[in-house]
């Protein structure tokens, strides 16, 4: 089974507006927009993470663009610096082919990170959204509308979202353990939604960790909170050590997508290990671990960066001559 289909966050991602937790006011406003599409203007989320954003940018395009919609949104992670022109070859190829059907207003592009793009990427934006409206409309998604230029603002409906409140955060985690048949008590789920502060990404994260324990107490959700995940990194370093890619693999997308590791953390974390075997060629794996830090600062695709950098500690583990086990 694939990696998404085991997370607890995908699964229980709503589909429909109407499924989303408390934003209620932004859901009337989605709906009343949705019911004539073809006014519809860009849409800019903004507001702490794990509150819905994406989700309802999802939901849009799923209700604008029905069964088609996989095949005409664009999903981007604007930080990426190649972001602004793969939108831009994306948007050349949109207008060449452009579709007419009655049931395709127009094709979706979601920003996220938008926030984190250079002034001058969000001018060139600008313009690219201009000149595209006929064919194109945008969501652009960021934590602060702060981080986004002017002019860009005024061209789009802005949408906040509040961080959840502790009864939606509970109500929504006994749901997942009903359906899960997780045992749960009460003051376990409030001392999740405290320790995530109204993301509900990572208390569904922190749930989902939390049930490997067994039932979902207070011990095991300060337990869950306490390990973080930081043992995990002492078999994936073992596996990717041995040459076991593909299990190193999948405990590196647990880290980052079940327990929420930052990219960076898992390498700080690699790098404590290895130092703690004391390979011989302790200088090549040290040279290699800043290489991939270094990457993934400048922006480099993370899931990317770190696949490379199992392949390599696979390389080395055998050069420098570890013992077994
Ligand atoms: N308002 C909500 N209603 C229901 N589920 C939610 C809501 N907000 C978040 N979730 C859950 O958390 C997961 C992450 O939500 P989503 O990706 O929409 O967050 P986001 O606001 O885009 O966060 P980020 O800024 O970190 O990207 C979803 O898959 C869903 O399970
Ligand atoms: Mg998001």
């Amino acid at each position: 089974m694939a990696i998404e289909n085991l997370m607890w966050v995908e699964k229980y991602r709503p589909s429909k507006l109407e499924d989303l937790v408390n934003q209620s006011s932004i859901v009337a406003r989605l709906k009343s927009m949705l019911n004539s599409p073809n006014e519809m203007p860009h849409l800019l989320f903004a507001g702490p993470p794990g509150t819905g954003k994406t989700t309802a940018a999802l939901c849009v395009a799923r209700s604008i663009l029905k069964d088609y919609w996989k095949d005409y949104t664009l999903e981007l992670n604007a930080s990426d610096e190649r972001g602004i022109n793969i939108v831009r070859d994306r948007i050349k190829t949109f207008a060449k082919y452009f579709d007419k059907r009655v049931e395709i207003p127009f094709r979706i592009i979601i920003l996220d990170e938008a926030d984190e793009m250079t002034s001058d990427a969000q001018t060139a934006l600008r313009r690219i959204m201009e000149e595209s409206s006929r064919i194109c409309r945008f969501i652009l998604i960021c934590n602060y509308s702060s981080g986004i230029i002017e002019p860009i603002q005024s061209r789009c409906a802005i949408f906040r979202f509040s961080r959840l409140g502790e009864n939606d955060v509970v109500k929504y985690l006994k749901k997942i353990c009903r359906n899960e048949k997780v045992k749960y008590s009460d003051n376990a789920l409030s001392l999740i939604y405290e320790l995530t502060e109204g993301d509900l990404r990572l208390a569904i994260n922190m749930l989902q960790s939390c049930s490997v324990l067994g039932e979902v107490n207070i011990e095991n959700v300060e337990k869950t909170a306490g390990i973080s995940g930081k043992a995990k990194i002492g078999e994936l370093v073992r596996l990717s050590l041995e040459g076991k890619f593909n299990e190193a693999r999948e405990r590196l997308m647990e880290l980052l997508r079940i327990y929420g590791m930052s990219e960076r953390d898992i390498i700080k974390y690699v790098n404590e290990e290895i130092f703690k075997l004391k390979p011989n060629n302790l200088d090549e794996f040290a040279e290699t671990l800043a290489k991939y830090d270094y990457r993934i600062i400048l922006g480099a695709h993370p899931d990317i960066q770190l696949t490379a950098m199992i392949a390599e500690l696979s390389r080395l583990g055998r050069e420098g001559n570890l013992p077994k086990g």
